[in-house]
């Protein structure tokens, strides 16, 4: 059942931590545009990181995420302030945990568990501070030490480097089917949280498992 696994490596943005969260905040600074805000914010990031890792044009995902909310702001003709992109990018740091991931993590101790993320470093200790889950992991790997952005498999590399294991020791979990895509696409074994039941991208490369929630993980790993 455990499939040999000595360690399982978690994206951190809309896997263990719901970017969406946000959209509460934005509703509130612009009434009735919360969602599409927040859904094209996401949409442009993501872009972006795809688009600045083919360019060779690496800028942190701090810078990333703020670009890409300053264009869907432009994009949906809302009124983006300093004031208010200071707000929004707070959220950023406040990211709400999926109601799954606090209990999963707590059962699966007998593993180390990481975090391999596109997120800076400083973005992701103040999230992982701000949850409360800084002695959780044995790792936070942030794609920084890079200079480019999942899905390169040399950010995949940074795993096994940096927690002293062979790949196939090694269990990742995302939400991001692209990332799923790209991790397996590296050669870990790839748990794919298909929350909302999307389907797979036609990328020719197939995660692992596919489980509708984080904990889940727990019949697979304990
Ligand atoms: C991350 C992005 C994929 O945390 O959300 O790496």
């Amino acid at each position: 059942m455990g499939h040999g696994l000595k360690a399982i490596v978690f994206d951190a943005y809309g896997t263990l931590f719901d970017v969406h969260s946000v959209t509460a905040l934005c509703d509130r600074l612009f009434p009735g545009d919360g969602a599409a805000l927040s859904r094209l914010w996401r949409a442009k990031q993501l872009e972006y990181t795809w688009l600045r890792s083919l360019m060779n044009r690496y800028e942190d995902f701090t810078a990333v995420t703020q670009a890409a909310l300053a264009h869907a702001c432009e994009v949906l003709a809302l009124p983006l302030d300093k004031a208010i992109a200071a707000q929004l990018m707070s959220a950023y740091d406040n990211l709400a945990l999926f109601p799954d991931a606090r209990n999963t993590l707590a059962g699966l101790s007998g593993h180390q568990l990481a975090i391999l993320s596109n997120g800076s470093p400083p973005m992701l200790g103040r999230l992982i501070a701000n949850s409360e889950l800084r002695s959780t992991f044995t790792a936070v790997i942030s794609v920084d030490a890079l200079q480019t952005y999942k899905p390169h498999p040399s950010v995949y590399q940074l795993a096994p480097a940096q927690l002293g294991l062979a790949k196939d020791e090694i269990g990742f979990v995302s939400s991001n089917y692209w990332d799923a895509a790209g991790a397996k696409n590296f050669g870990f074994t790839v748990f794919w949280i298909n929350r909302a039941g999307v389907n797979a991208d036609a990328l020719g490369v197939t995660p692992d498992h596919v489980l509708k929630t984080l904990i889940e993980l727990r019949t697979h790993l304990t």
